[in-house]
Protein backbone atom coordinates (compact mmCIF):
# COMPACT_ATOMS: atom_id res chain seq x y z
CA UNK A 1 0.00 0.00 0.00
CA UNK A 2 1.25 3.41 -0.89
CA UNK A 3 1.92 6.15 2.29
CA UNK A 4 -0.89 8.54 1.40
CA UNK A 5 -3.21 6.48 0.09
CA UNK A 6 -6.23 7.64 1.73
CA UNK A 7 -4.97 11.58 2.63
CA UNK A 8 -8.15 13.79 2.26
CA UNK A 9 -10.71 10.54 3.31
CA UNK A 10 -12.10 10.58 6.96
CA UNK A 11 -12.10 7.12 8.63
CA UNK A 12 -14.16 5.92 11.48
CA UNK A 13 -13.08 2.99 13.32
CA UNK A 14 -15.17 1.90 16.14
CA UNK A 15 -13.38 0.01 18.88
CA UNK A 16 -10.46 1.56 18.18
CA UNK A 17 -8.81 1.88 21.62
CA UNK A 18 -7.78 -1.30 22.06
CA UNK A 19 -6.58 -4.87 19.81
CA UNK A 20 -7.43 -4.81 16.25
CA UNK A 21 -9.90 -1.41 16.16
CA UNK A 22 -6.28 0.17 17.85
CA UNK A 23 -3.86 -1.62 14.84
CA UNK A 24 -6.44 -0.46 12.31
CA UNK A 25 -6.71 2.87 13.26
CA UNK A 26 -2.41 3.36 13.36
CA UNK A 27 -2.73 1.28 9.51
CA UNK A 28 -5.55 3.80 8.29
CA UNK A 29 -3.50 7.03 9.61
CA UNK A 30 -0.07 5.68 8.15
CA UNK A 31 -1.87 5.34 4.72
CA UNK A 32 -3.03 9.36 5.06
CA UNK A 33 -6.71 9.34 6.54
CA UNK A 34 -8.24 11.34 9.12
CA UNK A 35 -8.81 8.81 11.61
CA UNK A 36 -11.72 9.24 14.10
CA UNK A 37 -10.91 6.56 17.23
CA UNK A 38 -14.00 5.61 18.78
CA UNK A 39 -14.52 3.94 21.86
CA UNK A 40 -16.26 3.86 25.41
CA UNK A 41 -13.07 3.97 27.41
CA UNK A 42 -11.34 7.90 26.84
CA UNK A 43 -8.04 7.75 28.68
CA UNK A 44 -7.44 4.57 26.47
CA UNK A 45 -8.81 6.78 23.73
CA UNK A 46 -6.34 9.70 24.01
CA UNK A 47 -3.61 7.50 24.09
CA UNK A 48 -4.49 6.12 21.04
CA UNK A 49 -4.86 9.52 19.00
CA UNK A 50 -1.40 10.24 21.02
CA UNK A 51 0.28 7.22 18.98
CA UNK A 52 -1.24 8.27 15.57
CA UNK A 53 0.05 11.88 16.23
CA UNK A 54 3.65 11.03 17.17
CA UNK A 55 3.57 8.47 13.87
CA UNK A 56 2.51 12.05 12.26
CA UNK A 57 -0.78 11.43 11.45
CA UNK A 58 -3.85 12.55 12.34
CA UNK A 59 -6.77 11.71 14.81
CA UNK A 60 -9.44 12.53 17.02
CA UNK A 61 -11.32 10.62 19.72
CA UNK A 62 -15.61 10.19 19.92
CA UNK A 63 -16.62 8.45 23.19
CA UNK A 64 -19.98 5.94 22.66
CA UNK A 65 -21.52 3.01 24.15
CA UNK A 66 -22.51 1.40 21.38
CA UNK A 67 -25.44 -0.87 23.09
CA UNK A 68 -27.21 2.59 23.63
CA UNK A 69 -29.20 3.21 20.46
CA UNK A 70 -29.50 6.78 21.50
CA UNK A 71 -25.70 7.01 21.75
CA UNK A 72 -25.07 5.87 18.29
CA UNK A 73 -27.44 8.60 17.38
CA UNK A 74 -25.02 11.14 18.76
CA UNK A 75 -21.76 9.63 17.70
CA UNK A 76 -22.70 9.91 14.05
CA UNK A 77 -23.78 13.04 14.67
CA UNK A 78 -20.43 13.92 16.15
CA UNK A 79 -18.38 12.03 13.75
CA UNK A 80 -20.26 14.11 10.95
CA UNK A 81 -19.52 12.69 7.27
CA UNK A 82 -17.21 10.17 6.65
CA UNK A 83 -15.43 8.01 3.94
CA UNK A 84 -14.96 4.90 5.37
CA UNK A 85 -16.85 2.69 7.95
CA UNK A 86 -15.26 0.32 10.08
CA UNK A 87 -17.16 -1.79 12.05
CA UNK A 88 -15.26 -2.85 14.23
CA UNK A 89 -16.43 -2.73 18.26
CA UNK A 90 -17.89 -5.81 19.87
CA UNK A 91 -17.88 -8.63 22.52
CA UNK A 92 -16.98 -11.90 22.83
CA UNK A 93 -18.96 -14.59 25.33
CA UNK A 94 -18.04 -18.65 24.79
CA UNK A 95 -19.93 -20.81 26.70
CA UNK A 96 -23.20 -23.61 26.51
CA UNK A 97 -26.19 -22.83 24.90
CA UNK A 98 -27.76 -24.23 27.69
CA UNK A 99 -26.06 -21.94 29.95
CA UNK A 100 -26.61 -18.59 28.05
CA UNK A 101 -28.85 -16.65 29.79
CA UNK A 102 -31.04 -13.67 28.12
CA UNK A 103 -28.70 -10.76 29.38
CA UNK A 104 -25.87 -12.38 27.99
CA UNK A 105 -27.53 -13.13 24.30
CA UNK A 106 -28.85 -9.82 24.10
CA UNK A 107 -25.56 -8.26 25.07
CA UNK A 108 -23.61 -9.82 22.51
CA UNK A 109 -26.78 -8.65 19.72
CA UNK A 110 -26.99 -5.52 21.11
CA UNK A 111 -22.91 -4.52 20.62
CA UNK A 112 -22.31 -6.65 17.98
CA UNK A 113 -25.59 -6.92 15.15
CA UNK A 114 -27.46 -3.69 16.43
CA UNK A 115 -24.71 -1.73 16.78
CA UNK A 116 -23.02 -2.13 13.53
CA UNK A 117 -26.95 -2.45 11.68
CA UNK A 118 -27.93 1.37 13.51
CA UNK A 119 -24.44 3.18 13.24
CA UNK A 120 -24.14 2.19 9.49
CA UNK A 121 -27.69 3.29 8.64
CA UNK A 122 -26.89 6.70 10.46
CA UNK A 123 -23.37 6.93 8.77
CA UNK A 124 -24.97 5.91 5.06
CA UNK A 125 -26.24 9.40 4.25
CA UNK A 126 -22.99 10.88 4.69
CA UNK A 127 -21.04 8.54 2.77
CA UNK A 128 -23.53 9.25 0.05
CA UNK A 129 -22.59 12.95 0.48
CA UNK A 130 -19.10 12.45 -0.19
CA UNK A 131 -19.86 10.47 -3.65
CA UNK A 132 -18.84 6.82 -2.47
CA UNK A 133 -16.71 5.22 0.32
CA UNK A 134 -15.77 1.76 1.89
CA UNK A 135 -18.20 -0.24 4.36
CA UNK A 136 -15.88 -2.91 6.34
CA UNK A 137 -17.52 -5.08 9.38
CA UNK A 138 -15.43 -7.01 11.74
CA UNK A 139 -16.56 -10.80 11.36
CA UNK A 140 -15.40 -13.90 12.95
CA UNK A 141 -13.95 -17.27 11.48
CA UNK A 142 -16.40 -18.76 14.11
CA UNK A 143 -19.56 -16.84 12.05
CA UNK A 144 -17.81 -19.18 9.12
CA UNK A 145 -17.70 -22.33 11.22
CA UNK A 146 -19.40 -23.98 13.96
CA UNK A 147 -17.55 -23.85 17.45
CA UNK A 148 -18.78 -25.25 20.23
CA UNK A 149 -19.56 -22.81 22.97
CA UNK A 150 -19.47 -20.37 20.22
CA UNK A 151 -23.59 -20.50 19.03
CA UNK A 152 -24.60 -16.78 20.34
CA UNK A 153 -21.07 -15.34 19.25
CA UNK A 154 -20.63 -16.84 16.05
CA UNK A 155 -24.33 -15.95 14.55
CA UNK A 156 -23.50 -12.21 15.61
CA UNK A 157 -20.52 -12.43 13.23
CA UNK A 158 -22.35 -14.13 10.65
CA UNK A 159 -25.12 -11.13 11.14
CA UNK A 160 -22.57 -8.40 10.05
CA UNK A 161 -21.02 -10.77 6.87
CA UNK A 162 -24.89 -10.96 5.99
CA UNK A 163 -25.07 -7.10 5.99
CA UNK A 164 -21.82 -6.42 4.16
CA UNK A 165 -23.64 -8.70 1.35
CA UNK A 166 -26.72 -6.50 1.92
CA UNK A 167 -24.83 -3.22 1.50
CA UNK A 168 -22.56 -4.33 -0.93
CA UNK A 169 -26.35 -4.86 -3.31
CA UNK A 170 -27.99 -1.50 -1.67
CA UNK A 171 -25.34 0.41 -1.88
CA UNK A 172 -23.30 0.37 -4.89
CA UNK A 173 -25.10 2.67 -7.06
CA UNK A 174 -23.91 5.08 -5.04
CA UNK A 175 -20.23 4.15 -5.46
CA UNK A 176 -20.32 2.52 -1.54
CA UNK A 177 -18.47 -1.24 -1.42
CA UNK A 178 -19.05 -2.79 1.45
CA UNK A 179 -16.97 -5.85 2.87
CA UNK A 180 -16.09 -8.00 6.16
CA UNK A 181 -13.03 -9.21 7.40
CA UNK A 182 -13.33 -12.39 9.07
CA UNK A 183 -10.23 -12.90 11.71
CA UNK A 184 -9.28 -16.36 13.11
CA UNK A 185 -7.86 -16.27 16.65
CA UNK A 186 -6.03 -12.65 17.27
CA UNK A 187 -3.99 -11.65 20.75
CA UNK A 188 -6.04 -9.17 21.75
CA UNK A 189 -7.23 -8.28 25.50
CA UNK A 190 -10.83 -9.85 24.07
CA UNK A 191 -10.08 -13.22 25.26
CA UNK A 192 -7.02 -14.74 27.62
CA UNK A 193 -3.60 -15.10 25.53
CA UNK A 194 -3.64 -18.93 26.46
CA UNK A 195 -6.99 -19.41 24.79
CA UNK A 196 -5.67 -17.61 21.51
CA UNK A 197 -2.46 -19.62 21.33
CA UNK A 198 -4.11 -22.89 21.79
CA UNK A 199 -6.78 -22.27 18.71
CA UNK A 200 -3.98 -20.32 17.13
CA UNK A 201 -1.91 -23.91 17.18
CA UNK A 202 -4.87 -25.29 15.42
CA UNK A 203 -4.87 -23.10 12.35
CA UNK A 204 -2.99 -24.35 9.24
CA UNK A 205 -0.50 -21.81 9.81
CA UNK A 206 -0.07 -22.86 13.58
CA UNK A 207 -0.33 -19.68 15.13
CA UNK A 208 -2.59 -16.57 15.86
CA UNK A 209 -2.58 -13.63 14.53
CA UNK A 210 -1.20 -10.01 15.51
CA UNK A 211 -3.73 -7.47 15.16
CA UNK A 212 -1.60 -5.57 12.66
CA UNK A 213 -1.94 -8.32 10.44
CA UNK A 214 -6.09 -8.22 10.82
CA UNK A 215 -5.67 -4.45 10.44
CA UNK A 216 -4.19 -4.58 6.90
CA UNK A 217 -7.04 -6.90 5.62
CA UNK A 218 -9.29 -4.46 6.94
CA UNK A 219 -7.44 -1.59 5.29
CA UNK A 220 -7.27 -3.40 2.10
CA UNK A 221 -10.98 -3.40 1.89
CA UNK A 222 -10.81 0.13 3.38
CA UNK A 223 -8.75 1.24 0.31
CA UNK A 224 -9.52 2.19 -3.78
CA UNK A 225 -7.11 -1.38 -3.97
CA UNK A 226 -10.14 -3.32 -3.48
CA UNK A 227 -12.34 -1.28 -5.71
CA UNK A 228 -13.62 -4.63 -7.68
CA UNK A 229 -14.74 -5.91 -4.72
CA UNK A 230 -18.02 -5.85 -2.84
CA UNK A 231 -20.73 -7.76 -0.29
CA UNK A 232 -17.44 -10.39 0.28
CA UNK A 233 -16.01 -11.76 3.99
CA UNK A 234 -12.22 -12.15 3.28
CA UNK A 235 -10.63 -14.45 6.06
CA UNK A 236 -8.02 -14.03 7.61
CA UNK A 237 -7.52 -17.03 10.03
CA UNK A 238 -4.44 -18.31 9.15
CA UNK A 239 -6.44 -20.92 6.84
CA UNK A 240 -8.59 -22.77 9.28
CA UNK A 241 -11.59 -22.38 7.39
CA UNK A 242 -9.70 -23.13 3.92
CA UNK A 243 -8.44 -26.60 5.43
N1 LIG B 1 -9.35 -11.16 19.00
C1 LIG B 1 -9.87 -12.16 18.30
O1 LIG B 1 -9.42 -13.31 18.40
C2 LIG B 1 -11.01 -11.89 17.34
C3 LIG B 1 -11.30 -12.87 16.39
C4 LIG B 1 -12.34 -12.65 15.50
C5 LIG B 1 -13.06 -11.48 15.55
N2 LIG B 1 -12.76 -10.54 16.50
C6 LIG B 1 -13.56 -9.31 16.51
O2 LIG B 1 -12.70 -8.22 16.40
C7 LIG B 1 -13.33 -7.06 16.97
C8 LIG B 1 -12.34 -6.36 17.88
O3 LIG B 1 -12.02 -7.23 18.92
P1 LIG B 1 -10.60 -7.23 19.67
O4 LIG B 1 -10.13 -8.63 19.69
O5 LIG B 1 -9.72 -6.18 19.15
O6 LIG B 1 -11.12 -6.91 21.17
P2 LIG B 1 -10.73 -5.82 22.27
O7 LIG B 1 -9.25 -5.63 22.29
O8 LIG B 1 -11.40 -6.29 23.50
O9 LIG B 1 -11.43 -4.48 21.73
C9 LIG B 1 -12.81 -4.36 21.70
C10 LIG B 1 -13.15 -2.94 21.36
O10 LIG B 1 -14.57 -2.82 21.20
C11 LIG B 1 -15.04 -1.75 22.01
N3 LIG B 1 -16.38 -2.06 22.47
C12 LIG B 1 -16.85 -3.25 22.93
N4 LIG B 1 -18.15 -3.13 23.25
C13 LIG B 1 -18.50 -1.85 23.00
C14 LIG B 1 -19.70 -1.10 23.14
N5 LIG B 1 -20.82 -1.64 23.64
N6 LIG B 1 -19.71 0.20 22.77
C15 LIG B 1 -18.59 0.77 22.30
N7 LIG B 1 -17.43 0.13 22.14
C16 LIG B 1 -17.38 -1.17 22.50
C17 LIG B 1 -14.03 -1.62 23.13
O11 LIG B 1 -14.08 -0.27 23.60
P3 LIG B 1 -13.64 0.19 25.11
O12 LIG B 1 -12.54 -0.74 25.53
O13 LIG B 1 -13.23 1.60 24.95
O14 LIG B 1 -14.83 0.01 25.94
C18 LIG B 1 -12.73 -1.95 22.44
O15 LIG B 1 -12.20 -0.80 21.80
C19 LIG B 1 -14.60 -7.57 17.68
O16 LIG B 1 -15.73 -7.30 16.87
C20 LIG B 1 -14.36 -9.08 17.77
O17 LIG B 1 -15.57 -9.80 17.78
C21 LIG B 1 -11.74 -10.72 17.38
Amino acid sequence: MNANELSGKTALVTGATSGIGRATANRLAELGADVIVHGRNAARGASVVEEIELAGGHARFAQADLSDPADISRLAAEVGDVDIVVNNAGTAWFGPTVDTDVATYDGLFDANVRATYLLTAALVPGLIRKGGGSIVNVSSMAGRVGMAGGAAYGATKAAVSSFAQAWAAEYAGYGIRANAVAPGPVFTPIQPEDATASLGSTTPLARGAKPEEIADAIAFLASDRSSYITGQTLSADGGYTAV
